[in-house]
């Protein structure tokens, strides 16, 4: 098992993705490149495109000449795809969010168990950081971050605390964010809460509700007819975005009739249950516990 991140839903994904081993499939998320690994393996002359915005990742390249490895956001994939010269692909794999690469090392600030500065990045060359929202956000764009990214109810009162706090000196570390926050809920209910309030910082950092959805998009252009697409995500508003483009390609959910009723929509599900993974994998794999994966199919146009 690799220490970098132990993939989740690793069978089920590789089957939804029904490999053609002269295909061309791309892995959005290598991440510790387990999912990739297992792509290879099936595939005979095909290639595999891999994506990862953070450098670390690097270190997981595998030796292959079938592998193109392209350190950018996959909110660029369609750009990279064509400039690669693999225009059109047989299947993507989208898993999304951070690796436990990413929250185990605790000065980068991903997680709650670690003092760090308060940087959250995944692309270490981009600008944004968590310390810039705590303290430079104005209190509307804040609430927007924690309502987007946590759904939190008690949302109000947690703004009023970061002001007052960064009005007397900045926010700069994962610790000092806690202490500000120290006291607002329930002691048996502080570890959920903190991973809330990070978990939404995470998604504004790193823009990830935008990304999914350019992904999405180019997902439908680059794909050929009976293409697949498999996303594993990790929270609700993910999948909820995810289960309603693959309905009707578009992130409400509303379906797109012509003049006589037939809907028009880019793909069908392939799964119509959501899958999860099951005891086993979650007892072996506390990370694997929230995952969610949707399996579809590019329909002709
Ligand atoms: C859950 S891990 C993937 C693990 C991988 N499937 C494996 O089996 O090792 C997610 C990875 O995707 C990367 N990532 C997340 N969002 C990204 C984006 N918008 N563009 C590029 N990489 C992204 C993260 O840096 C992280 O390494």
């Amino acid at each position: 098992m690799s220490s970098y991140h132990v993939s989740v839903l690793l069978d089920e994904s590789i089957r939804g993705l029904n490999i053609d081993p002269e295909g061309v499939y791309v892995d959005v998320t290598f991440g510790a490149g387990g999912h990739s690994k297992e792509i290879l393996k099936k595939l005979k002359s095909g290639s595999l495109i891999a994506f990862d915005q953070d450098v670390d990742s690097e270190s997981n390249l595998l030796q292959d000449d079938r592998l193109v490895f392209v350190r950018h956001n996959f909110r660029y994939m369609k750009n990279h795809l064509k400039v690669n010269g693999f225009p059109k692909v047989d299947g993507i794999l989208a898993d999304l969010g951070v690796s436990s690469h990413q929250f185990d090392v605790g000065e980068r600030g991903f997680s709650t168990r670690f003092d760090g500065r308060l940087d959250m990045r995944m692309d270490q060359d981009s600008s944004l950081t968590a310390a810039v929202i705590v303290n430079e956000y104005d209190e509307v764009a804040l609430q927007r971050v924690f309502t987007e990214g946590a759904d939190l109810k008690n949302s109000k009162l947690l703004i009023q605390k970061i002001v007052d706090a960064r009005n007397v000196k900045r926010i700069e570390s994962t610790s000092e964010l806690k202490e500000v926050l120290s006291g607002m809920t329930h002691p048996s209910k502080v570890a959920q809460f903190l991973a809330r309030v990070f978990q939404a910082l995470r998604i504004e950092v790193n823009e990830e509700l935008g990304a999914l959805k350019a992904l999405l998009d180019q997902a439908k252009d680059v794909l050929k007819p009976g293409g697949r697409l498999v996303v594993i995500s990790y929270h609700s508003i993910e999948d909820r975005m995810v289960k309603n483009y693959i309905k009707s390609g578009n992130f409400e959910g509303v379906l797109q009739k012509d003049l006589y009723g037939n809907v028009n929509r880019p793909f069908a599900p392939i799964n119509r249950k959501v899958i999860m993974p099951n005891e086993d994998e979650i007892k072996d794999n506390s990370r694997a516990r929230s995952a969610k994966l949707r399996i579809a199919e590019r329909l002709h146009e």
